[in-house]
């Protein structure tokens, strides 16, 4: 049961009308009606591509316990820090809203005893996600994402999958002049010595630094090299680079990433700066970007201690994850047609009179068993309401009934083009109509 609020708040409010309207809260959009054709789109081609690699779909809740995320994705990470949802429940568990999947996928994992399953276990799923952050383009407080994981196996041929895949989600989108970026950040084993020779690096240079950069010199350093401040660009242009302090592991997965990638003839660029904000990743980091707009549609990468972080044996994994609002602003922009199952173009159907009101939606559904999309706008009464408003929907086909249609069991079918009429039976209307208005059908 929640907590029921203070009966003096209920008692003020009781009664009382608002004095303005409530907007939705910052940062967290409406999804709206003219935005669905895109994200069902998605939707598709995402559960497309995980039946097709063999993931195992997961819904999970919308929040966990705030430990989850402070291990998993990471103390020193900006989403901890800064960009959590937090809260008490009345019960006094600590919990947060989900800012990403990783680290959620891993519970189940261990929780649910998948561990026990064949290597490598792959898991997908799709949802809402909520980060504190300064709402801007491309960046929400409540945005969605779709996400594959695959557990269990270190071989550098899942990171290629991996990228593979996330990567076919978006060509099977249609969205052009894709760009994959990879790094790698080393292991336990190399990375400290990186870090070290960052550290003397930076150490001369601190005052040079965007406030941001000076806070991450002393937690988390590696995040400078992805700073995008132009007061920084210039201090880490011969920044030391991971790739010249790999152990032999590291430095042969790289390599055989990249042979993996040359073979499936993906456009990849090594991006030395490249390093992610979250703490879990390990060797392999990648981000696949949409160069016109420059925007990061995918970002992902190995994660080979996680599971051992949040209490499992040691279990190496790769994965990632595409933000569903980045992919609707470009497939808008590039207003391409996904399908259309808008309201525009629909035959329009106008009732006149209270006989013809009850025989109209029942006329409605024989419609949609015949698979013919229909608008309407029932409320109104007058002929020339109704009209106007199948022009405003650009119908270019209208079916009336009034009283005496509705007796006769007839229906005027009228081309608003030439304005040339005909009645039709409705005994028989799927079939007419289907003469008449081919690409009407669903
Ligand atoms: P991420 O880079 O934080 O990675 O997010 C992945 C994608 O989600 C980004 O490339 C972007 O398209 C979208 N995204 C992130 N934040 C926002 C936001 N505030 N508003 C709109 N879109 C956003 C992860 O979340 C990792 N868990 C990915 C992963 C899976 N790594 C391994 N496995």
């Amino acid at each position: 049961m929640g907590r029921k609020p203070k009966d003096s708040i209920v008692k003020k409010v009781k009664h009382q009308k608002l004095k303005k309207i409530i907007q939705a809260p910052k940062g967290m959009p409406d999804i709206l009606p003219e935005d669905d054709q895109f994200r069902r789109k998605i939707y598709k081609v995402a559960h497309e591509v995980a039946d097709y690699y063999g993931f195992g779909k997961v819904e999970l809740p919308i929040a966990e316990e705030t430990n989850l995320f402070l291990h998993g994705t990471g103390a020193t990470s900006e989403i901890v820090q800064r960009q959590m949802f937090s809260f008490k429940t009345p019960g006094g568990d600590q919990l947060s809203l989900r800012p990403e999947f990783t680290p959620n996928l891993m519970r189940v994992y261990l929780e649910k005893g998948f561990f026990n399953l064949p290597k490598p276990v792959k898991l997908f799923t799709y949802g809402p996600l909520f980060r504190y952050e300064q709402p801007q383009r491309g960046r929400y407080r409540q945005f969605w994402q779709y996400d594959f994981e695959v557990i269990g196996d270190g071989d550098p041929i899942y990171d290629a999958l991996t990228i593979q895949l996330m990567y076919n989600t978006l060509n099977d989108l249609k969205i052009k002049n894709l760009l994959v970026e990879v790094n790698t950040i080393g292991c336990d084993n190399c990375r400290p010595i990186w870090r070290k020779n960052l550290k003397n690096y930076f150490h001369s240079k601190l005052k040079k630094l965007c406030s941001d950069c000076q806070r991450r010199y002393k937690n988390n350093i590696l995040r400078i090299l992805d700073c995008k401040s132009e007061q920084c660009q210039p201090i880490k242009e011969n920044a030391p680079k991971m790739i010249d302090y790999l152990c032999h592991d590291c430095r042969s997965h790289f390599k055989s990433l990249l042979e993996y990638l040359e073979e499936l003839q993906l456009p990849y660029e090594i991006n030395h700066r490249l390093v992610r904000g979250l703490d879990y990743y390990t060797k392999t980091v990648f981000e696949i970007r949409e160069t016109d707009d420059n925007l990061a549609l995918c970002g992902g990468g190995r994660y080979d201690y996680l599971v051992e972080i949040l209490g499992g044996r040691p279990t190496p994994a790769v994965g990632a994850a595409v933000g569903v609002e980045r992919l609707v602003e470009i497939l808008k922009n590039k207003q391409t047609r996904v399908t259309d199952n808008s309201q525009k173009n629909r035959l329009f159907l106008i009732i006149l009179g209270e006989q013809a009101k009850k025989k109209g939606l029942g006329l409605m559904e024989t419609l949609r068993k015949a698979n013919i999309n229909v608008a309407e706008s029932f409320g109104k009464d007058s002929l020339k309401a109704q009209l106007r408003q199948a022009d405003k929907m650009n119908s270019p086909f209208v079916l009336i009934m009034g009283q005496k249609e509705a007796i006769d069991n007839t229906v005027i079918f009228r081309d608003m083009k030439s304005g040339v009429q005909e009645l039709i039976n409705i005994d028989n209307i799927g079939e007419e109509l289907k003469k008449h208005i081919k690409n009407f059908i669903v």
